[in-house]
């Protein structure tokens, strides 16, 4: 194809941009790029899912053209299409991707690939039914619909290497073809005979000995105590904590293998420059996601609001997450074109909310955000979800406020290249925690990513960036790191805490937090387990409440509600920030916050569940402790502030959520992307108005 010159709107109609900031622009493009067409692949991509094989060819062009004139750069193919390439064992057809490729190319769309294996052939399922996914129940999945594959099935994997191989052979240095991605929303485990052979393995593999097992589960408990690693049931609830700990780590590494086998098939014969990635959900938790990005070069996850309420704090701290998967950009591999057809009721997002939540994505990292999908088939399970043409291949609504944010992505899309989020703080997601809780609530409105997402919106709101990272990540770079019910803390964890304070840092733990080790049983220190020393205190015990509770003192004042631990500082220097009022007589006047500084650096503890103002008032306290600050201040409360730099840019990203408009002031002049116009200091956004803003970063 054609390398895109890289010319955007933006720089030729900024009137005065500047000759440093036109230098920077230009750079952008051209720097650090290997060849002419990587080069031609724009910094930010506007996308779709694109099923050529469900057409007609003579119909592709006219997709394209009208894909082309929405800006859309880039078309994810081929990921349940493996009927299309491999109609019947060991005949492949390959040659219809090849042209929709060429013809993609044609109207400067560069394309994705996902293997095929979220949805195998009816040859390959009835000719092997061993490869089929065994339910909870004993029962083996059907063919028809999808995700039917046994995740641990050694023949399933080996059809999957082959069509890997295959598809990155033929494709793995097509220059149109920019990555890969693996199967789609991978999750389901299944129990079959043979995985539970692999979890004997593997338990047999962490633990050596049986005894090792029965001693960190505590085996005597109930006559649990096992003789053999065969004899240890394989179930996914209602199990000793231990084993149900154990068994998504398992789940975790399975899905990770699954992964590999694919990724090294593709390797060996695709350029280096093309990118891996797998699909992930909505705070999907089926599998630790760190563990399966540890096999990929990028991180990507399906952004949808099913019952089309769109609340931007709620999908930023998933951008959030996604970002910390890999520590860097991400993409939005699929996002709803105004409704999908999944939900109890598929409201469509106004159209506002769909460029908002588009440059929110972007704001927190993602350098493509892409529409699932382009065109329905005419028949098939997803007849009603949201497309951006109609059944007779004509634009729908939608299209035109997708064309309207690619006209945009265009515009700011320079600007952005080589850019990326940097926060200061950091907020620590733990999956172990997180189905430690689940396994054991206490209380059924202890909902973690509820909690989670509690601490996050005043921080977020505060100070304005938050980077969400596993405990193990390197956290130097944090004024700040606060980690609600991180339940789960094995002693490594806490050594890589402890240090983080003792080097400087602010540590904030939330309630649950350091209850259990890494085999989900108790610390006999009791909460927050080897950091009980550090803290110079410790839980003395927790309460699920019916009521809220009231409570007051340094930081405010306000209630608890759902959870409340009281606490007992030991060491003469562990302070009392809030106490619990007239309560359940349980934690009548008992502390509820503690803290205690560490040279430079500080550990808190909050035993209990804020409420909204009351969580606000103290995130701000101990971030403002914490020399944390708002990138800009004074902004209003449904003005969302994005932040990305590098390369010498800064890159703000303003969002109006709000209906009324509202006046910025920026720390420093920057260049409106979006509308032209000289550098400014003073924007004014209108209602859901979206402004991006160029300024330099030294
Ligand atoms: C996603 C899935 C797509 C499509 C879409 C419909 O979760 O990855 O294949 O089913 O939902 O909204």
């Amino acid at each position: 194809m054609q390398p895109m010159l890289l010319t955007p709107r933006s720089h030729r109609r900024a009137r005065r941009p500047g000759a440093r900031l036109r230098t920077l622009l230009l750079g952008a493009c051209l720097v650090g790029l290997p060849g002419l067409t990587a080069a031609a692949v724009p910094p930010l991509l506007l996308g779709t899912a694109w099923y050529p094989e469900q057409w007609p060819e003579a119909r592709w062009p006219k997709d394209l053209a009208l894909m082309q004139a929405a800006h859309i750069h880039v078309v994810r193919v081929g990921e349940f299409a493996w009927s299309t390439f491999e109609p019947r064992q060991g005949v492949y057809h390959f040659g219809w991707l090849q042209r929709a490729i060429a013809e993609a190319a044609r109207h400067h769309i560069f394309v994705v690939i996902g293997t095929p294996t979220a949805a195998p052939p009816a040859w390959l399922t009835s000719r092997y039914p061993q490869t089929l996914r065994v339910g909870p129940d004993g029962k083996r999945a059907q063919h028809g619909g999808r995700q039917q594959f046994s995740f641990s099935s050694p023949l399933y994997r080996k059809f999957c290497r082959e069509i890997a191989a295959r598809l990155a052979r033929h494709f793995g240095h097509n220059p149109d073809v920019i990555g890969w991605q693996i199967d789609n929303e991978m999750g389901p485990p299944s129990f079959g005979a043979g995985t539970r052979h692999q979890f004997h393995a593997w338990l047999r593999r962490k633990y050596h000995t049986i005894a090792a097992l029965n001693r960190h589960w505590t085996t005597a408990y109930w006559s649990e105590t096992y003789e053999h690693f065969s004899q240890v049931p394989m179930r996914a609830q209602g199990e000793n904590p231990g084993l149900l700990l154990d068994f998504r780590r398992f789940v975790s590494a399975t899905w990770a293998s699954y992964v590999r086998n694919q990724v090294r098939a593709i390797r060996r014969y695709a350029a280096p420059r093309q990118f891996i990635t797998t699909n992930t959900t909505h705070w999907g938790d089926q599998f630790d996601q760190y563990a399966i990005s540890r096999e990929l070069t990028l991180a990507s996850w399906d952004d949808y609001v099913p019952d089309g309420r769109y609340h931007w704090l709620d999908n930023a701290v998933e951008d959030d997450l996604v970002r910390g998967y890999k520590r860097r950009d991400f993409w939005v591999m699929e996002t709803q074109p105004a409704f999908v057809d999944w939900a109890p009721v598929n409201a469509a997002l106004p159209p506002y909310a769909m460029r908002e939540l588009a440059w929110q994505d972007v704001g927190h990292g993602a350098n493509a955000v892409l529409y699932w999908q382009w065109r329905s088939a005419l028949n098939g399970q997803e007849q009603y979800n949201g497309t951006l043409l109609g059944p007779d291949g004509e634009p729908v609504p939608a299209y035109r406020v997708v064309r309207g944010i690619g006209a945009q992505f265009a515009l700011a899309g320079a600007a952005l290249a080589g850019t990326e989020p940097r926060s200061r703080v950091a907020m620590l997601q733990s999956y172990a925690s997180r189905w430690a809780i689940d396994f054991q609530r206490q209380t059924v409105r202890f909902g973690v990513v509820r909690e989670f997402t509690a601490f996050y919106k005043p921080l977020e709101r505060f100070a304005q960036s938050v980077d969400v990272v596993s405990p193990q990540a390197p956290l130097a770079r944090y004024r700040l790191v606060v980690a609600p019910a991180l339940n789960v803390l094995s002693r490594a964890e806490a050594h890589h805490l402890a240090a983080y304070v003792r080097a400087g840092g602010h540590l904030v733990l939330g309630p649950r937090s350091g209850m259990k080790d890494s085999y989900d049983a108790l610390w006999t220190e009791r909460q927050p387990g080897p950091l009980v020393p550090l803290l110079g205190g410790h839980v003395e015990q927790y309460y699920a409440l019916l009521k809220p509770v009231p409570l007051a003192g340094a930081l405010g004042s306000g209630t608890a509600s759902v959870w409340a631990e009281t606490l007992e500082p030991r060491a003469s220097d562990t302070r009392v920030l809030m106490r619990y009022g007239k309560s359940n007589g349980w934690l009548n006047g008992k502390p509820a916050i503690i803290t205690r500084r560490i040279g430079k650096g500080s550990i808190t503890y909050i035993g209990a569940w804020l409420d909204p103002p009351l969580m606000r008032t103290v995130i701000d306290a101990l971030a403002r402790a914490a020399n944390v600050h708002p990138l800009i201040p004074g902004v209003a409360r449904n003005v969302e502030v994005c932040e990305r730099v590098g390369d010498g840019k800064r890159v703000w990203i303003l969002i109006n959520h709000g209906r009324r408009p509202h006046t910025v002031h920026l720390p420093a002049a920057a260049s409106p992307m979006l509308t032209g116009g000289p550098p400014r200091r003073t924007i004014v956004l209108a209602p859901h108005e979206v402004s991006v803003l160029l300024g330099s970063h030294s």
